[in-house]
């Protein structure tokens, strides 16, 4: 009887050079330039006390929830549609995903010296990096190997494309799988992204204007939050992930704004 061809050993991203990858507009190159400006923003956030930890917590949520966001509405699918295995190895890596939009919506709640921030703080690391070997180790090159460089450049483009109009925060309530995500990108976008510019207006602006963009911040919050709890939010969802029915469903999206 003649053996299956033995998969060749595959190569994590991080040993590969922008040509090996499909180019820098490739989504391996992409992908791999993200999660080292992830790495940065990790070593910077453990070296910050904690009173500095808010500017890089917030450069950080910009960077992880649209790349993210846009992982599991573009790129999972391809994945679960080329390999046997894909629904196991992207249901790893979106429980990942799942745990980090848990575990900001929970900081994002605590007062700077609660003593629940510290293992939060480590914790938020240690999933964001195994995410990035997840992935760099095992379902991108897997990804790489099914795929031709033509290809991975036009998943690039599509997967960046896609992250410039996602979410810009944790949801924890909104399911992690298309078709829910998909149609809960639109307006979950839109509310974050005003969200973005309402809370920059209120750090900037003088005290009557910061009350008046606070209190329009705490409105936009209660519309994503009814929006996230909309049934259709939820469809395709894998039961690991959802939060549908728990304590999640009833907390408010967080506020960026200082507490
Ligand atoms: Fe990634
Ligand atoms: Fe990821």
């Amino acid at each position: 009887m003649t053996q299956p061809a033995a998969r060749t050993t595959l190569r994590s991203l991080a040993e590969q050079d922008t040509h090996e990858l499909g180019g820098r507009m490739s989504v391996l190159s992409r992908q791999k330039s993200d999660h080292v400006r992830l790495e940065q923003l990790l070593v910077e956030l453990a070296a910050c006390p904690p009173e500095q930890q808010r500017r890089v917590l917030l450069a950080l949520y910009r960077l992880v929830f649209p790349h993210a966001f846009a992982e599991e509405s573009v790129l999972w699918p391809v994945l679960r549609r080329l390999l046997p295995d894909g629904e196991a190895l992207t249901l790893r890596v979106e429980q990942e995903h799942q745990e980090v939009n848990e575990l900001v919506t929970r900081l994002e709640t605590l007062a700077l010296q609660d003593g629940e921030r510290e293992p939060l703080l480590h914790r938020l690391a240690e999933v964001l990096r195994e995410d990035v070997r997840d992935e760099e180790d095992e379902l991108l090159p897997r990804l790489q190997e099914q795929l031709k460089p033509g290809d991975l450049r036009r998943l690039g483009l599509l997967w960046e494309v896609v992250r410039r109009v996602s979410p810009t925060r944790p949801h924890p309530v909104v399911a992690r799988r298309p078709p829910g995500n998909v149609v809960a990108a639109l307006p979950l976008t839109i509310i974050d992204r005003i969200r973005d510019l309402v809370e920059r207006a209120a750090l900037g602006g003088r005290p009557s204007v910061t009350r008046r963009m606070t209190a329009l911040d705490h409105h936009l919050g209660r519309a994503a939050h009814a929006v996230e709890l909309l049934p259709i939010m939820r469809t395709g969802e894998h039961r690991s992930t959802s939060r549908a029915g728990d304590p999640w469903s009833a907390a408010m999206p967080v506020s960026f704004l200082p507490r």
